[in-house]
């Protein structure tokens, strides 16, 4: 086991040669088409700590498309606004299912089984369109405070993308209205939906982002409380038991972090009062998350031997 300063570097510079002989099959997103032309070699990844460093290595700072990642943020902002009411509209349990399934939302009356799922966010996303009265200006407001950095905006070309083939989210959201569990217009919620899955953030950003998992809600250099300590322990629960749909057991089998991927090829994982770590590279295993970015995360707490079992 080792950890600090340095070793943190060595470790990130050991896993970068590993995957630079090892070629790990998967398959670039392609559902969504903009997704498709992301060069599939790119490969970054960046460790953010409770003292403030910052450790990475190859593409850590090229921006991607952030995609499911969204949803944590998403999340964040719906809990602080609406509280436990939430939780009346989604639950909190691991589906086992793919991301974009549809199918237990029968037997369960509309109800997704957590935040995570596309259906869970998509009442997420209703909450946010019913709460705010510009929800897009809330969510980057809210990035730009917890980043420092006021550039990070919507892919407007990859939310137009998704939208032009979103059938399967279109069926998602007209079907959980029929259930009443949509308030909004259907295109209303979509187009927001589109558009926080759309956000483009690097390694760096996201590590930063997510420092408020890390540090009970704060970030390192204000005393502004952005979540409560309860909400973050219950987020971080939802990272570690759903944030990777149905492989949420391999991730933690393998590396043992609360985490969120996205299709983007982005996975983000957090150590509770360690750090925030963020990987990126393109091919997907079967089950949507980023193949290269779980080996490179097993390898790193296997390395550091900071997982939280
Ligand atoms: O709704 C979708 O299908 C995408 N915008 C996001 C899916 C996603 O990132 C799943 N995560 N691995």
């Amino acid at each position: 086991m080792t950890s600090g300063k340095q070793e943190y570097q060595k470790i990130l510079n050991q896993i970068q040669q590993e995957f630079s002989e090892i070629q790990l099959s998967g398959k670039v997103a392609s559902y969504i088409p903009e997704l498709a032309k992301v060069p599939s070699d790119k490969f970054g990844m960046h460790l953010y700590d409770l003292n403030g460093e910052n450790y990475s290595f190859g593409d850590s700072n090229e921006r991607f498309s952030i995609q499911s990642i969204s949803k944590v943020f998403t999340l964040a902002l719906a809990m602080k606004v609406v509280g436990d009411d939430l939780w009346n509209r989604v639950g909190v349990e691991p589906s086992g299912d793919p991301f974009n399934s549809l199918s237990q939302l029968e037997n369960d009356s509309g109800i997704p089984r957590n935040p995570f799922i596309n259906a869970g966010a998509l009442v997420v996303a209703d909450v946010l369109v019913s709460y705010f009265t510009n929800p897009k200006a809330a969510l980057l407001t809210f990035l730009h405070e917890i980043t420092g950095d006021t550039s990070i905006d919507f892919d407007t070309t990859v939310a137009a993308s998704e939208q032009s083939e979103g059938y399967r989210n279109y069926a998602m959201v007209n079907y959980l209205k029929s259930f009443g569990n949509i308030e909004n217009d259907v295109e209303k919620v979509l187009d927001f939906y589109f558009h926080q899955c759309s956000i483009a953030m690097s390694c760096k950003e996201l590590s930063r982002a997510f420092i408020i998992f890390v540090n009970h809600g704060n970030l390192l250099d204000s005393d502004r409380e952005f979540l409560t300590g309860r909400q973050v322990k219950r987020i971080n629960a939802l990272m570690q038991t759903c944030g990777f749909y149905d492989e949420a057991g391999e991730f933690s089998f393998e590396v043992g972090l609360p985490g969120k991927s996205g299709v983007g090829g982005g996975i983000v994982a957090v150590h509770p009062n360690h750090f925030a770590v963020t990987v990126w590279s393109p091919p997907l295993n079967p089950k949507g998350n980023s193949a290269l970015g779980m080996a490179a995360l097993e390898r790193l707490t296997t390395l550091t031997g900071y997982s939280i079992f």
